[in-house]
């Protein structure tokens, strides 16, 4: 069976692309069918490119996001994904407040699902230095390995 997961970050144009680029290189090496997306809680970067920094960073590492663009979270998203993965703690607090009473999604925080670091939040890179992307795309990557397993056993 394919599952479904959407990462939500707040202007989805850093980190979710990037969990959504890792958990889909991931799951291409893997052989495994999984439906990926991304996501914001806010709505500022709609129909924009990925953060110029998130797109460098992703390339450097092998996977091309240049056509992706943002888009705020709907209504129907907590009916069309099996899973919504949130990147920090705000994130996820947002979700739960607007989920819809007939959601069927199940909605978990990113590092959750990374022993050692359950509750931590991905931190923003948006005002960060350069090198916060990388650390932002270690993070999600280490992450997409543990998730996949995951998916694979669900
Ligand atoms: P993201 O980063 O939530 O990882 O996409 C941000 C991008 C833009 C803004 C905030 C966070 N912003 O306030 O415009």
């Amino acid at each position: 069976m394919s599952h479904s997961v959407l990462f939500v970050c707040l202007g989805n144009i850093c980190r979710s692309p990037l969990a959504e680029a890792a958990l889909r290189h991931e799951c291409a090496r893997a052989g495994l069918d999984v439906v990926i997306d991304s996501a914001g809680t806010g709505d500022w970067h709609a129909g924009q490119p990925a953060d110029e920094r998130a797109q460098a960073v992703a390339a450097r590492n092998g996977v091309d996001i240049g056509h992706l663009r943002a888009r705020q979270v709907t209504a129907s998203d907590f009916r069309d994904f099996d899973h919504i993965i949130a990147l920090d703690n705000d994130n996820l607090r947002d979700l739960i407040a607007i989920r819809p009473a007939r959601a069927t999604a199940k909605l978990s925080l990113l590092f959750d699902h990374v022993p050692g670091r359950e509750g931590e939040d991905v931190a923003d890179p948006y005002y960060g230095r350069d090198n916060a992307f990388d650390q932002t795309w270690a993070e999600v990557t280490e992450a997409a390995t543990t998730i996949r397993k995951w998916l694979e056993t669900a």
